[in-house]
């Protein structure tokens, strides 16, 4: 039976400086593919797998991505004014009614783990969602959700995975497979970010997780790794080795947002299926080929 996962964690204090200048002053997770932040479509795909409680680990300079999610009383008002009131469910939806947001802070930049350690106040002993907002995931069958549907009666993690070449290691956690059964794997142990021919397979995890809460005993015992960071792969391999992680062979397209490119490729194909946009990009872009 498929497990109930009741709050999503959205690890967003970065500092984006891949994105810069565009970064200076607007939080990464709010720049926009086509006309929605980046931070909305995780939300939404934590919405859609029926999660109601999104925690944020945050910090200085992503005041925007509070307010996104409150009210906007002034822009509200104005368009009510104007009778613009399919621009105001617009503004309205962002907020769904019946899902909590939290903020908490992350004040230093510790890595991954560390980020995840410090939405713990904000949970209860059961198992969460980790969605990383860089990492855009098409699919009609939102990545959470198809996490979800792996639940075994267990306790064991749950993770993203993606088929990566030899040249991209050295930008993901790596699995070492245990077991392989079509789209799902038994993982028995993870290295984060290893050289080409240290990778112990060709699966890199992708930025969604389900994790047990007892996750957190681990982290709080870790010492710092690659990157002298705390790593969440470093936990996760801990609990790789003593009982085994669920990995996902993600179905759907994976943009990575954090690059530049990825972002450019995730304008064009959001923008390609918009409904306002589509036709005219698409016989722009074709007059560009030509
Ligand atoms: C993080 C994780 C890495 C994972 C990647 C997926 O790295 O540490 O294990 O493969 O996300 O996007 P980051 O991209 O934040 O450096």
């Amino acid at each position: 039976m498929n497990k109930k996962i009741n709050a999503a964690v959205f690890p967003v204090a970065g500092l984006g400086s891949r994105f810069l200048p565009a970064t200076k002053a607007t939080p990464k997770e709010m720049l926009p593919i086509v006309d929605k932040p980046l931070i909305q479509y995780a939300v939404e795909e934590a919405v859609e797998a029926g999660i109601k409680k999104m925690i944020f680990v945050t910090g200085r300079n992503k005041r925007a991505i509070e307010d996104h999610f409150d009210s906007a009383y002034e822009l509200e008002a104005e368009l009510a004014l104007k009778e613009k009131h399919d621009l105001l469910a617009i503004a309205h939806s962002v907020a769904p009614k019946g899902v909590d947001f939290v903020y908490v802070r992350q004040s230093t930049a510790l890595g991954l783990g560390h980020a995840i350690l410090c939405a713990k106040p904000a949970l209860s002993d059961e198992p969460f969602a980790v969605l990383l907002v860089d990492d855009l995931i098409k699919s009609s069958k939102g990545a959470v959700q198809q996490l979800i549907m792996a639940t075994d009666g267990s306790d064991r993690p749950i993770i993203g995975l993606e088929k990566i070449q030899p040249y991209q290691t050295r930008a993901y956690g790596v699995i070492s497979i245990r077991e392989s059964m079509g789209q799902y794997v038994i993982a028995s142990d993870l290295v984060e970010k290893p050289k080409a021919e240290d990778a112990p397979s060709n699966l890199g995890v992708v930025g969604r997780y389900i994790l047990p809460y007892e996750i957190f005993d681990v982290i709080e015992q870790l010492p710092s790794g690659s990157g002298g960071e705390i790593q969440l792969t470093d936990a996760l391999a801990v609990l790789a080795r003593r009982d085994g992680v669920i990995g996902v062979l993600l179905e759907g397209r994976r943009f990575d947002c954090g690059s530049k490119l990825g972002f450019a490729q995730a304008n064009i194909e959001y923008g390609l299926e918009h409904p306002e946009i589509g036709e005219n990009l698409k016989s722009y872009l074709k007059k560009l080929i030509v």
